[in-house]
C-alpha cells in the first residue's frame, strides 16, 4: 500500500454560522492534504458538524426552529463555505447522520459490556459554552473565562466512563511522541496536567437531555455530546462501530490512526484525556499526533460582537477573494500561536504581497512574453522541485513557505526592474531573449510552489503561461 495520511479537523458546533477560526483551521488542513496527496500519499481529509447537545437544543428553541432543522440550515452553510474556499475534503461527516448514530450506539454497548461504563451520578458546574463540567480552578471570578458566563450547578444520575487507569498510559505515549503532541509547549501543558491532577471518570451521558444518541442500554439517557463527536473521526471513515472491523483496515478504515488530528487550544485537554480514554477503553490505535494552534485575534482582543470587533469571513472572502483570504490567513504569524489581525493590516499585506509582488510580477511577464515575434517554449514543470515548500508544510510552517515564495517574488520582481527588458526587446535580441526564459520559469516555479496554498492562483498562472492572455489576479485595495 501506498503511504497514507489522513487529517482531521475538529468539528464545528452547528448553532451559528461559521467564523474566520473555523475557515482558518480548516484552510490549514486543506494546504496539509494538499501537500500530502502532492508527495504522493493516500490522502483522507475529513471535516465536518457537531450538530447535539445542549448548546444547540437551547439555541433552536430561542430560534422556534425543530432542531433538525435548525443543524440542517447551518451544516448547508458549513458546506457551502468549504465549497467557496476551495477545500478539498474528501469526507464531510454530521453527527445526526443515521450511520454516526448506530456506529456511537454500538461503541457505547462494548463500552458497557467491557465494564469501562458504568452507572453512577455526578455532581458539578456545567458550562453550556463549552458543553463541559468545569472545576473551580477553572474559571475566573466565579466564570468560565471562554464563554464569559457563569457555570450551571448540576447533579443528575449519569452513567460514567472509566479514566483514571489511564493516567499513566497516557503520559508515557505522550513523552515518548508515539502520541506526539505539537507544538512542544503543548505537549507540556498537557503533560504537566496528567502529572498532577489525577483523571476522574467522567460523565458519558445525560438524563434531560433530548437532543442526542439515546444509549442503546437505557434509553432515558442521551449520550455526552463530546463522546458523539469525537467518534466523528472514525465514523467519518464509514465505520460502523465495530472494533474487529477497525483491526482489519478493510477500504476506508486502513486510514486509522489519523496521522495529524488539528486543534484549537480550548480543546487540547478535552482531546488529550477523554477522547484517548475512550480510544484505549475500546483498544483501539491513539491518533499518531494532535497539532494545537492558537486563536485568532482582533486588534489584540478575543473578537466579540461587544467589542465590534468581529472579522467575517465572508467579509474577509468579499474584500480578498478565496486565494487572498486563503493566503493572509496562513501568512500573517506563526502557525500554532495566536494569530492577531485587523482588516487594515490584511489590506495592506493584501497589497504589498499579492496585489503589487505577485500580481505584478505576473501580468509584467506575460504581457512582455506576449510580443508576437518571440516565441519562448515553457519548460516542463514536472522537473521543478517543490520539495522546499513541502518540508516547510511538513514542519507546519506555513508562514515560512509562503515568505520564501514572497522572496522569490520580490527577487523575480527585482530582476526585472536590474534588467529593464523592454529595453532589451528593442536593442539587445539574445539578452531579451535570456532574461525572459528565466522570468517565465520563475513564473512556473511559483506557480508550482504556490499550489497547496492557492490553488486557484496556481492555475491562472499556468494558463497565463500557455496562452500568454493577461488577466489581473489581484486588484488593489482602496
Ligand atoms: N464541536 C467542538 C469540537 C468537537 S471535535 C470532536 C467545538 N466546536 S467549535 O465550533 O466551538 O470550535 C471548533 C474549533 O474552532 C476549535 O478547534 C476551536 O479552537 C476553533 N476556534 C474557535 N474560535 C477560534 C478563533 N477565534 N480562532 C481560531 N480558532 C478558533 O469546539
Amino acid at each position: 500500500m501506498k503511504d497514507k495520511f489522513y487529517i482531521t479537523t475538529p468539528i464545528y458546533y452547528t448553532n451559528a454560522k461559521p467564523h474566520i477560526g473555523h475557515a482558518y483551521t480548516t484552510i490549514a488542513c486543506d494546504v496539509l492534504a494538499r501537500a500530502n496527496r502532492l508527495q504522493g500519499k493516500e490522502t483522507f481529509f475529513l471535516t465536518g458538524t457537531d450538530e447535539h447537545g445542549a448548546k444547540i437544543e437551547k439555541k433552536a428553541k430561542e430560534d422556534g426552529i425543530e432542531p433538525q432543522k435548525f443543524v440542517d440550515g447551518f451544516a448547508q452553510i458549513f458546506q457551502d463555505l468549504w465549497r467557496a474556499l476551495n477545500i478539498s475534503n474528501d469526507g464531510f461527516i454530521r453527527t445526526t447522520m443515521p450511520a454516526h448514530k448506530l456506529a456511537v450506539q454500538k461503541v457505547l454497548q462494548t463500552l458497557h459490556d467491557n465494564g469501562s461504563i458504568y452507572k453512577g451520578s455526578y455532581k458539578g458546574l456545567y458550562c453550556v459554552g463549552c458543553e463541559q463540567f468545569k472545576s473551580e480552578n477553572e474559571l475566573v471570578d466565579g466564570k468560565c473565562p471562554d464563554h464569559n458566563a457563569a457555570p450551571e450547578e448540576m447533579e443528575e444520575e449519569c452513567y460514567l466512563m472509566k479514566m483514571n487507569k489511564w493516567q499513566e498510559t497516557l503520559i508515557s505515549r505522550i513523552k515518548s511522541d508515539e502520541f506526539k503532541i505539537q507544538p512542544e509547549r503543548y505537549k507540556k501543558e498537557i503533560l504537566s496536567f496528567l502529572e498532577n491532577e489525577k483523571l476522574e471518570d467522567v460523565s458519558i451521558s445525560r438524563k434531560n437531555l433530548k437532543w442526542g444518541i439515546p444509549l442503546p442500554f437505557d434509553s432515558q439517557h442521551t449520550t455526552y455530546v463530546w463522546i458523539d463527536a469525537f467518534l466523528n473521526y472514525i465514523t467519518g471513515l464509514v465505520w460502523d462501530g465495530e472494533t474487529e472491523k477497525l483491526k482489519a483496515k478493510s477500504k476506508k478504515l486502513k486510514f486509522w490512526p489519523a496521522d495529524v488530528q488539528m486543534l484549537g487550544k480550548d480543546i487540547l485537554r478535552v482531546h488529550g484525556t477523554i477522547w484517548a480514554a475512550t480510544l484505549l477503553n475500546l483498544e483501539i490505535d491513539l491518533p499518531k499526533s494532535f497539532f494545537i494552534h492558537g486563536h485568532i485575534l482582533s486588534g489584540g482582543k478575543k473578537m466579540s460582537k461587544t467589542l465590534g470587533n468581529v472579522i467575517g469571513i465572508d467579509q474577509m472572502l468579499e474584500k480578498f477573494g478565496v486565494d487572498g483570504t486563503r493566503y493572509l490567513l496562513l501568512s500573517g504569524g506563526t502557525f500554532g500561536d495566536d494569530l492577531d489581525l485587523t482588516m487594515e493590516r490584511m489590506s495592506e499585506k493584501f497589497n504589498a504581497d499579492l496585489a503589487n509582488g505577485l500580481g505584478n510580477l505576473v501580468s509584467r511577464v506575460i504581457k512582455l512574453a506576449s510580443q508576437d515575434n518571440f516565441q519562448f517554449p515553457i519548460s516542463n514543470s514536472q522537473s521543478i522541485s517543490n520539495d522546499k515548500i513541502l518540508n516547510f508544510i511538513n514542519e507546519f510552517n506555513f508562514d515560512g513557505a509562503l515568505e520564501y515564495i514572497n522572496g522569490l517574488v520580490k527577487e523575480s520582481n527585482k530582476f526585472i526592474e536590474d534588467n529593464k527588458p523592454w529595453e532589451l526587446a528593442k536593442n539587445d535580441e539574445e539578452k531579451f531573449k535570456e532574461v525572459m526564459q528565466k522570468l517565465l520559469l520563475d513564473l512556473e516555479i511559483i506557480a508550482t510552489l504556490l499550489l497547496p496554498f492557492m490553488p486557484e492562483t496556481s492555475e491562472k498562472i499556468k494558463l497565463a503561461l500557455e496562452t500568454r492572455i493577461v488577466q489581473p489576479l489581484f486588484q488593489r485595495i482602496k
